[in-house]
């Protein structure tokens, strides 16, 4: 396990390029996989998580050459792999995968690291077993076996999850006839602009667009695409340009998908002086540049309904954005945090709680009292990367030195953290 030590830093300048999109790149991946002629990716997220899907692509026969920040792909058809497919710690490669493999007539065993064997799986066993498909194992291991008869349905997600729809809409692709999900709010659609980019017709429902469909048999061509930056990773340095006293950061190239950005309405809220510029369009994305400069006195902010799945990943920095804004501010609706790499509501009060905040959880978020002076404290990342990250961003502000416990976790996300953050801050 390694430590990272941070303290208060004069102030934090600079322009950055987040590391590529990990949503992007695992889809990218997959879909490469199983496209009709060879890919390129550019620029993919060269992170734990990703590597991950790659290996377990390779293992079930698919050509990957990974090397010089490029991944050429040469489709193969699939074979029964010999070994566990490892997940690592990434959700995103199982709950997909899973949906890929709902097609192919074998059993796959698909496992993960210890915070990953703690992660609900049913949500996804639960549609994949109406579709004709066998899934056992409520939490990793799981064991799927796929078949070449696999039906149509028309789900409705209990979760506002984009790794349920997304392995609903893959399996889908595979079934004869229109497979519908329905989520109670929209998550990110990445996966929708990615196959309307690569050709295939992706069905919405005039009445409903919570309901989000694929037609069976479709396909589509190798591509070339470009990954750009991730919004999740650009928003620990936006965060702490908010923090830190005449800070001036601009996160350049990243994806700017209002699914993603909902740390902009509680920016907003707050009155976070920030900016916004759609500069370019990829894989059907816009992407841009946000610069964020610290004002302040911040308000309160409220964060709940659609709002949540919309900065799902975020909410952990935000609420350390809310311990220096004046008053209550409050996170509801977000019981899915309990489930993430770690238990995010009680990581993040337990962190604050020692760094001197006032925090009250609740089954589904917290409520956080502010502005208070932090002190440093020793946060455990627990294997959690955004917990890592949210802290470190925490000790910039704190009076005295924060470790972070655990932080190789980062290496998840966003391997050259620790490097931009030196770079960038002033000391
Ligand atoms: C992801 C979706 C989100 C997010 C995860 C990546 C994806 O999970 O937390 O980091 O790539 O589809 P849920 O959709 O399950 O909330």
């Amino acid at each position: 396990m390694s430590n990272l030590t941070v303290g208060r830093i004069a102030t934090l300048r600079g322009r950055f390029r987040p590391p590529s999109d990990k949503s992007l790149t695992h889809r990218a991946l997959m879909l490469g996989a199983r496209a009709d002629s060879p890919s390129t990716v550019r620029t993919p997220l060269d992170a734990g998580d990703c590597r991950s899907t790659a290996a377990c692509l390779r293992a079930l026969g698919t050509e990957i050459d990974w090397s010089g920040g490029l991944v050429r792909i040469r489709p193969q058809p699939w074979l029964p792999p010999t070994e566990v497919l490892d997940c690592g710690n990434s959700g995103t490669t199982m709950r997909l995968l899973s949906g890929l493999l709902a097609g192919c007539p074998w059993t796959t065993v698909l496992d993960g690291d210890a915070s990953l064997r703690r992660r609900p799986m049913g949500r996804i066993a639960e549609p994949l077993r109406r579709m004709g498909c066998s899934v056992e194992g409520e939490r990793p291991p799981i064991r799927v076996t796929g078949t070449d008869r696999l039906q149509t349905i028309r789900y409705e997600s209990p979760v506002a999850s984009a790794q349920v729809k997304s392995c609903v809409l893959f399996a889908g692709l595979q079934a004869p006839g229109e497979t519908w999900v329905r989520e109670p709010h929209r998550s990110r659609d990445h996966t929708e602009r990615m196959l309307a980019a690569l050709g295939v017709n992706v069905l919405r429902a005039p009445e409903d667009p919570l309901w989000v469909g694929v037609e069976g048999g479709s396909r589509w061509s190798g591509f070339e695409l470009s990954v750009p930056g991730d919004f999740s990773s650009a928003a620990f340095f936006l965060v702490a340009a908010a923090l830190v006293p005449e800070a001036e950061v601009a996160a350049c190239e990243v994806v700017l998908n209002e699914h993603r950005t909902g740390l902009l309405e509680v920016f907003r809220q707050a009155g976070v002086p920030f900016d916004a510029e759609q500069t370019s369009t990829e894989v059907g994305e816009p992407v841009g540049t946000v610069t964020v400069t610290p004002g302040g006195p911040y308000r309160p902010f409220q964060v709940s309904g659609g709002l949540v799945p919309r900065m799902v990943d975020e909410v952990p920095i935000a609420a350390v954005l809310a311990t220096q804004c004046d008053g209550w501010s409050e996170i509801r609706d977000a019981e899915e945090l309990r489930v993430k790499e770690s238990d995010r509501i009680e990581k993040v009060a337990q962190g604050l709680r020692q760094m001197g905040a006032l925090v009250e959880t609740f089954h589904d978020g917290m409520r956080v009292f502010g502005p208070t002076r932090l002190r440093g404290a020793t946060i455990s990342a627990d294997g959690d990367h955004r917990i890592a990250m949210a802290f470190a961003v925490a000790g910039l502000i704190a009076d005295g030195e924060t470790v972070i416990q655990g932080a190789e976790s980062i290496d998840t996300s966003y391997p050259n953290f620790e490097e931009e953050l030196c770079r960038m801050a002033v000391v």
